[in-house]
């Protein structure tokens, strides 16, 4: 895993570090250890702030180099806005952004002073983790493969800091408070990580062992290999590995965390294609490199079910994942061949290149009857046409029952990690009617989201279920305050707290 800075927490009166961030907001009222600078330092920086029209305006700054007599070398008043407007994401989004501000600004240490109360009735403790959680975010890098970069002290980065210090009026409590973010931090980058990972070195069974990792938080963890998978008869998913030299695997991960352990679970599944090359049905090869991402779904199961475990969440959780390479070789699939699926449902393949359906499918049929799940969420970077309706702003939610539809709708409302309902329609169901099976892997020319989508529910009995078309928003995202990565891991913070806030009360 990737090294990130330590964060820790201080009381407010300890000495801050050779760098020293300090908030304002909009009445440019400082945090009253800010004030107590300000008189050891005999208004400077009261003064510097108003040189510099600094008026604590959301993300603005102004610097002081040296201030005089509080033996710090750089102090960077940040703005925050309006205190009483941010919610909880806002915070978040603010730490990142302050994180983003200390490394531009290349030193081994800072601290953040950040004794905010907001009139909204956040507390001070909660407003410091939720900075501290962005700030963890932020700090994500994967450099692993950068050998001569990361080690030449210029692009040491993030600009070389190795320790954040949050300064808070009741350090232990914010500790307490900070514990589930980092859960759900590491779980981030735990899916930034696999997404990062080239497929050369990241393949189904390299994979497998990644997601076996879970076992070190408690999960129960049972992987499948190709012999397995034979055997249960999952035809779609093998067609996809048949091209490849690489073996399929599919990772079943366990948390009982739930009060009763006989609690009918909540199951996650999630696309784990190491490479699409499109198999016979070859992409072009422009672009083709960024397929090394199209286990995006997958890394957000395994991202989730250990945010879960750290956390120890008060529930019962499935994760499941097929791991499988889309390659064209002389064993691959071809256009027009008819694969029976673990349902029993044949399948007429004729683009090799919808390969994610072909996979999720066998493994909502087989996580459905195994596990009777409450509900069933899929996650995929499933089509290229999700981004040409919703660019990569929001995750494409298809689902089949209201409630399942509005908790997720919140909790994309409190993380900012947004997502748009799309239609599922009986029309939808036409498209994907076959001549010679009982459904094709391929809709047409127009809705490509929908009709992908409307093949996945035919392999869903009568359990709610969502799908989640992640392939604008997992891989190639937006750089963002709390995201500097390829990979963004996105998704892991929704579902968790989809979780937390529907499943656990
Ligand atoms: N993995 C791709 C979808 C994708 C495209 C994800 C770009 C991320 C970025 C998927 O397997 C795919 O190839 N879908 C095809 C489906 C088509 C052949 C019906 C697509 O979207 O073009
Ligand atoms: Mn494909
Ligand atoms: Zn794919």
């Amino acid at each position: 895993m990737s090294d990130r800075p330590e964060i820790v927490f201080a009381p407010l009166g300890a000495d801050p570090e050779a760098m020293c961030v300090v908030l304002a907001d909009d009445d440019m009222a400082l945090g009253a250890r800010a004030k107590e600078f300000d008189s050891g330092s005999c208004g400077a920086i009261l003064k510097a702030a108003e040189a510099a029209q600094f008026k604590g305006k959301k993300k603005s700054t102004a610097e002081l180099l040296a201030p005089p007599r509080i033996g710090i070398s750089r102090l960077l008043l940040f703005g925050i806005g309006k205190a009483a407007d941010l919610k909880e994401s806002d915070w978040v989004m603010l730490g990142g952004a302050i994180a983003g501000a200390i490394s531009a600004r290349k030193t081994t240490t800072a601290s953040l002073i950040a004794d905010v109360t907001s009139t909204t009735g956040a507390k001070a403790e909660t407003i410091a983790a939720l900075l501290a959680f962005g700030a963890a975010l932020r700090l994500y890098e994967f450099r692993k493969y950068q050998t001569k970069k990361r080690n030449d002290e210029e692009n040491a980065a993030p600009g070389g800091l190795k320790k954040l210090v949050i300064h808070c009026a009741n350090p232990e409590k914010v500790r307490t408070a900070f514990a589930r973010y980092e859960a759900v931090a590491n779980g981030v980058v735990i899916a930034r990580d696999l997404v990062n990972e080239p497929a050369n070195v990241l393949g189904p069974i390299e994979f497998a062992e990644r997601a076996r990792d879970l076992e070190n938080v408690g999960v129960e963890v049972e992987i499948l290999d190709a012999e397995q998978i034979i055997d249960l008869k999952m035809g779609a998913l093998l067609a996809v590995a048949q091209g490849s030299v690489r073996p399929a695997r599919v990772a079943i991960m366990q948390w009982h965390g739930g009060k009763s352990k006989r609690a009918k679970p909540l199951a996650f599944v999630g696309k784990g294609v190491v490479f699409d090359a499109g198999g016979i049905s070859i992409k072009p090869s422009s672009g083709m490199e960024d397929m090394k991402g199209d286990m995006g779904g997958a890394a957000c199961v395994v991202g989730l079910m250990h945010a879960l475990a750290e956390r120890k969440a008060n529930v019962n959780a499935i994760g499941i994942i097929g791991l499988v390479e889309n390659m064209p070789s002389g064993s691959a699939m071809r256009p027009g061949d008819i694969v029976t699926s673990y349902s029993g449902q044949t399948v007429e393949v004729l683009n090799t290149d919808a390969e994610g359906r072909l996979v999720l499918g066998d493994l909502i049929s087989y996580v459905e009857e195994r596990f009777k799940p409450r509900l069933i969420i899929d996650l995929a970077t499933l089509t290229g046409a999700i981004m040409v309706a919703l660019g990569k702003e929001y995750a494409g939610l298809f689902v089949n029952d209201d409630k399942l539809a509005d908790d997720l709708l919140a909790a994309a409302l409190t993380t900012g990690e947004k997502v748009w309902r799309m239609p599922l329609d009986k029309a939808y169901d036409k498209m994907i009617e076959s001549k010679n099976a009982d459904i094709k892997n391929l809709g047409g020319r127009w809705a490509g989201a929908c009709t992908a989508a409307a093949f996945l529910k035919s392999f869903v009995k009568d359990t709610p279920w969502a799908h989640i078309d992640l392939a604008g928003t997992a891989m190639d995202a937006p750089k963002s305050d709390i995201s500097p990565s390829w990979g963004s891991g996105w998704g892991v913070r929704l579902l968790d707290r989809f979780v937390a806030d529907k499943y656990e009360k």
